[in-house]
Parts: structure tokens; C-alpha cells; sequence
């Protein structure tokens, strides 16, 4: 059921996303999308924002950076990596996770994997993230693709 060498797609380029999609391309092919172009075109020359990483570690040949979508065709793992903001009000921003989560659902296909390493409150991802991917689509959940929680350690 698991590929042996899955293609992983990472969105959102930012202090999370990066070191990750430089990890994984060590083993296998990863696409880095984002939504920003300028910070797709920095990455594309070699320049990492937050200093963390030299030219030749973001011009990995296994990395594919783009601000376009049709770049997570063909994703066997997608990992979420947008940013979870307070709002004034204190309550979280969720519209960038919705909005990659939407992407998501354009792409998803049988036996996909999807992590979400953006900070998010009990529950978010079953009550609001889980129902974006399951609707629209023909794919069915526990069939199709899984959603599991990992057991917290108390
Ligand atoms: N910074 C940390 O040490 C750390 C550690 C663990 C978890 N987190 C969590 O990871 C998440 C990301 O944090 P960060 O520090 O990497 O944020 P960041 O602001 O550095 O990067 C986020 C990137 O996502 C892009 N983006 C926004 N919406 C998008 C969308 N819909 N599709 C594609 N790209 C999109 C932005 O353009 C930006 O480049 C947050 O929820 C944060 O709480 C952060």
C-alpha cells in the first residue's frame, strides 16, 4: 500500500517547511510549494530568508520549488507547513490552512498520506480539516485514505 519511494510535497516554504523539504530530498523527491513568488524566486537562487541554509543545500537536485499548484500532482505525501497566526482577537487565523487544505483536496488521490505540522488546536484537524478533504471528493475516508490521531503521551 506504501510506495516505497514516495513523492512528498511540502506547503509552505517557511522556517518549518524548508529544513524539512532539505531533509527529505536526502532520500527522496520533494516539491516545495508556496504560495509566495518571491519566496519561491529567492529559493530558486539559492537564498534562504531566514539564513539558515547555504546556496548548495537549497539547490538540492531532489527539490522542486514552485508557487504553482500543479506542482503536488503526483504527491504520495503531502506535509502542511503554513503558518497558524492569533488573531486580534486571540483566536487563531485557520485561513491558510484551509486554503492548503483545499489545495490538497484538488490533488488527493488513493492511499495519499497527510501530515499537518502547523500548530493547531485540539481538534482543528478533524473538525475543520478532515471535512474539507472529504468533501467534493469520491475518495472515502477509512476506504480510500486514513486520518489517524497519534496517542498523546501524558
Ligand atoms: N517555527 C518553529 O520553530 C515551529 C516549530 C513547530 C511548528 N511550527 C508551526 O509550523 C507552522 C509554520 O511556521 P513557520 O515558522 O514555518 O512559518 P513561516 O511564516 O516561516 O512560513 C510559512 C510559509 O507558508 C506560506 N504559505 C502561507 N499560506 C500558504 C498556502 N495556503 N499554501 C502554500 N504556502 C502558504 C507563506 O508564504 C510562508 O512562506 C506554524 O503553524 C508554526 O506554529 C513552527
Amino acid at each position: 500500500m506504501f510506495k516505497k519511494n514516495p513523492k512528498v510535497s511540502i506547503i509552505g516554504m517557511g522556517y518549518v517547511g524548508l529544513p524539512l523539504a532539505i531533509k527529505f530530498s536526502k532520500f527522496y523527491k520533494v516539491k516545495g510549494f508556496d504560495l509566495s513568488l518571491s519566496r519561491i524566486n529567492k529559493l530558486k537562487k539559492g537564498i534562504d530568508k531566514n539564513l539558515e541554509f547555504k546556496k548548495k543545500d537549497i539547490l538540492k537536485k531532489n527539490i522542486t520549488y514552485s508557487n504553482k499548484q500543479k506542482i503536488l500532482k503526483d504527491t504520495d505525501i503531502f506535509i502542511v507547513t503554513v503558518p497558524t497566526p492569533l488573531k486580534k482577537n486571540n483566536k487563531p487565523d485557520l485561513y491558510p490552512i484551509i486554503q492548503a487544505t483545499k489545495i490538497i483536496r484538488k490533488y488527493l488521490k488513493k492511499n495519499n498520506i497527510i501530515i499537518y505540522e502547523s500548530t493547531v488546536y485540539p481538534g482543528c484537524t478533524e473538525e475543520i480539516c478532515l471535512p474539507l478533504l472529504t468533501s467534493s471528493r469520491k475518495l472515502k475516508l477509512n476506504t480510500d485514505f486514513f486520518f489517524r490521531l497519534l496517542p498523546r503521551k501524558n
